[in-house]
């Protein structure tokens, strides 16, 4: 991070946390404030989501995984879905170069099951394929995301792969989970005022510190990411020790 801008944000550049998730909620809220309609909200959001990627970009985040469409969204009424559908793979055929020409790499979590549109799997192909080599940051989207279907689905291979029950550890999960070489997040924001996680990298988050703010999606701006990343630099975190202590190491357990 440039050490003018770290200095002119008070946000201190040796603790900038590798990975932080968020989960972009209050798009139908939003709207609803404005007499619009729910879907007019997601829409809104774009413009939130991009100005954050730029935010991230200028922390010089290692990861930055956003919360796009959750397993249990598939509930809602069929046009906010198909609109949800159209919407996130528009946005990738817009969007990409200019991620990719900002040296991002582009990831997605996520069950890939018949529901998801094909055309929509494709863009997410393309746009792996297109930024695979970028050195920048990772952008990761969770799309079809749950972190029980993602828990579920790694104890499904790992029980496929034949592997005995003796070799399952931490460490072992966390080779099957939807991308091996995530790190955990260390910061989860969440805005809309909502306090909860709603299924969101429940593995990953374990020790995670969590930021929530009153902020709807659409309002959201990088100075909220930066708010968050000083409340961050503000907490403690002690990882069951006492004071600053290092992260556990994901090893096995020897009964
Ligand atoms: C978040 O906004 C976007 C998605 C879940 C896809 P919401 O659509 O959940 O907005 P609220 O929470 O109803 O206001
Ligand atoms: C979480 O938001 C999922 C996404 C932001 C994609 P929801 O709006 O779906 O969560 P709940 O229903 O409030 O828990
Ligand atoms: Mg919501």
């Amino acid at each position: 991070m440039d050490p003018q801008l770290a200095r002119s944000l008070r946000i201190d550049p040796a603790r900038i946390p590798e990975h932080v998730a968020m989960v972009m909620d209050g798009n139908g809220r939003w709207a609803t404030q404005r007499g619009l309609k729910r879907t007019d909200g997601h829409a809104a959001g774009e413009e939130a989501l991009f100005d954050a990627v730029e935010g991230a970009l200028d922390l010089g985040l290692g990861w930055l995984t956003v919360y796009a469409f959750s397993t249990e969204n598939w509930r809602r009424p069929a046009d906010e879905v198909r609109f949800l559908m159209q919407f996130n793979e528009s946005i990738l055929v817009r969007r990409r170069d200019e991620l990719h020409e900002r040296g991002v790499r582009m990831r997605f979590i996520g069950r890939r099951d018949w529901r998801v549109p094909r055309r929509l799997l494709r863009r997410m192909d393309e746009s792996i394929e297109l930024t695979r080599h970028n050195k920048g940051m990772t952008f990761t989207i969770a799309f079809n995301y749950g972190g029980r279907a993602e828990i579920v689905d790694a104890i499904q291979r790992i029980i496929n792969d034949r592997v005995p029950a003796d070799k399952v550890n931490e460490k072992l999960i966390r080779k099957y989970l939807y991308d091996p070489e995530m790190p955990d997040p260390e910061l989860m924001v969440r805005t809309s005022g909502e306090y909860r996680i709603s299924n969101y990298l429940l593995w990953e988050l374990a020790y995670a510190e969590l930021v929530f703010t009153e902020t709807l999606w659409p309002d959201f701006r990088r100075e909220h990411l930066f708010d968050a990343v000083r409340e961050f630099q503000s907490r403690t975190r002690r990882f069951g020790g006492l004071s600053d202590a290092a992260p556990p190491e994901a090893t096995s357990r020897r009964r």
